[in-house]
């Protein structure tokens, strides 16, 4: 267990991007009512993780983690959270056989609501209004109801949660997850995808080693496995008042826990020594991510990798690389070689979104296709140069036909982005976009294979 911790200690470090509550109260009473709220996850599920991903960090296994930039109020809806899983699992399916490995799924669902933004304030013709910082702080529509931080949000954030975590461990547990229908609807998009051709053999390959299976007498009543999957949840662990109120001590070993969902990441722009939101995350048993960008210097990394690791435990560390398709070559190396050489094992996973967001000429934030493809690339091929294992994605989507990233196999533009521009903070990759992107991986954790063996002849 951490020393001299206690869940509010990070109050007296320096937080940034934290909402400033009007009403003390007000924010008490919210606090309060959490506070006597059901923790949302179980400590031994963390654990679970943790396990999992100490694996990935042993070079075993890729972890997948994906979803929306900030869930909000108005998209709650169970379609949208079926959707979304239903393309997790069908990433997840391409991955695990192109890698022959096992693939850790983590959604960014179920809690992740708190944005950090770069601007306090936004301004439209001659008002100004505080930003909007995420459904569980304040409200989107530009108007000073809306925009006025409300502690109350933080309660109808939790309970939303709550029902998205109910509904992905019914999908996960219930029959939805079942590797046949899986692939059944990777073979429908198939049809429709005009990169067909290109992913078609892969796709036969997967339908291929499934019926192989079945004739020898594998399948969900031999093996229920192949209709169940586990699934965690994750969020950026911004806002630390919430965070705090559900910090429970585990009844089996007396740790604490952030039973908000099994893994918190902390953000580039809160990641700094001495910052709270590291003085928070050290005490906490959960695995936990950090974005790492072209600001971190490696010595800072150290130094707060042995304040969140000091006992280097293998799966509690994953570095979240987001650089930007052309910084990625140049600041990547640095990190893996400083960690390398400490000794500290990690999981290296890649955010091909952050470092790729342009203003559109018709005035929207998007990313192309091809940029986020290419930082991927550069992730993959510094991992190779170092000797190191590339483990995982990190990723904003969605399973709905948005159109926010450009380019893709039906190559949205420019002038089509207003067409289903829905997202609350960054685009987001779509379905189609998300399912076309696991398959450019497969091929590239194919290669990575490829190598690993002709080394080892
Ligand atoms: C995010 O993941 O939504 C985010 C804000 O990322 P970063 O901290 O890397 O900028
Ligand atoms: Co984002």
């Amino acid at each position: 267990m951490a020393h001299n911790w206690n869940p509010e200690g990070w109050k007296n470090f320096e937080a940034r991007h934290l909402p400033h509550y009007e009403d003390a109260g007000e924010l008490k009473a919210a606090e309060e009512t959490l506070a006597a709220y059901p923790p949302l996850v179980f400590a031994g599920e963390a654990r679970a993780l943790k396990a999992e991903l100490a694996g990935v960090a042993e070079g075993r296994g890729f972890l997948l983690q994906g979803g929306d930039c900030a869930e909000s109020f108005a998209e709650f809806h169970p379609n949208n959270i079926r959707d979304t899983f239903r393309v997790l699992l069908q990433m997840a399916v391409v991955l695990t056989f192109a890698s022959k490995q096992p693939v850790v799924k983590v959604g960014r669902m179920a809690g992740q609501f708190a944005k950090p933004r770069s601007a306090p304030t936004e301004t439209k013709g001659d008002v100004t209004l505080p930003s909007y910082f995420g459904d569980n702080i304040n409200g989107i529509d530009f108007d000073p109801v809306a925009r006025r931080n409300d502690p109350m949000r933080m309660v109808k954030a939790y309970s939303q949660a709550a029902a998205t975590l109910n509904l992905l461990r019914a999908f996960a547990g219930g029959g939805y997850a079942n590797l046949r229908q899986v692939h059944q609807w990777t073979l429908d998009f198939m049809g429709r995808t005009p990169w067909a051709e290109k992913f078609g053999q892969m796709a036969d390959r997967i339908g291929e080693a499934l019926d192989f299976m079945e004739a020898c007498g594998v399948n969900p009543q031999t093996l229920p496995q192949l209709e169940k999957t586990s699934f965690y949840t994750s969020h950026e662990g911004l806002l630390l008042p919430y965070e705090q109120a559900l910090t429970r001590q585990d009844s089996l070993t007396g740790d604490w826990y952030a039973t908000s969902a099994h893994m918190l990441w902390i953000g580039d722009r809160t990641r700094f020594d001495g910052s709270a939101h590291i003085e928070f995350a050290r005490g906490i048993g959960n695995p936990l991510g950090m974005k790492c960008g072209p600001s971190l210097d490696p010595d800072e990394l150290l130094r707060l990798l042995d304040t969140l690791n000091p006992a280097r435990e293998a799966g509690r560390i994953t570095l979240i690389s987001r650089f930007g398709h052309n910084k990625v070559e140049e600041g990547l190396p640095a990190l893996l070689r400083a960690v390398k050489r400490e000794g500290h094992p990690i999981v290296w996973s890649c955010d091909p979104m952050h470092g790729n967001v342009i203003k559109s000429d018709s005035g929207y934030k998007t990313r192309p296709f091809d940029r986020i493809l290419s930082e991927v690339k550069s992730f993959f091929a510094v991992h190779r140069a170092e000797g190191a294992h590339a483990g995982g994605i990190h990723i904003e989507m969605t399973g709905q036909d948005v159109t926010e990233c450009v380019g893709g196999a039906v190559a949205i533009t420019d002038d089509t982005l207003g067409d289903r521009y829905h997202t609350h903070c960054d685009p987001r990759l779509n379905a189609a976009q998300s399912i076309e992107l696991a398959f450019l991986l497969a091929e590239m954790i194919n290669q990575e294979s490829a190598e690993h063996q002709a080394d080892a002849a």
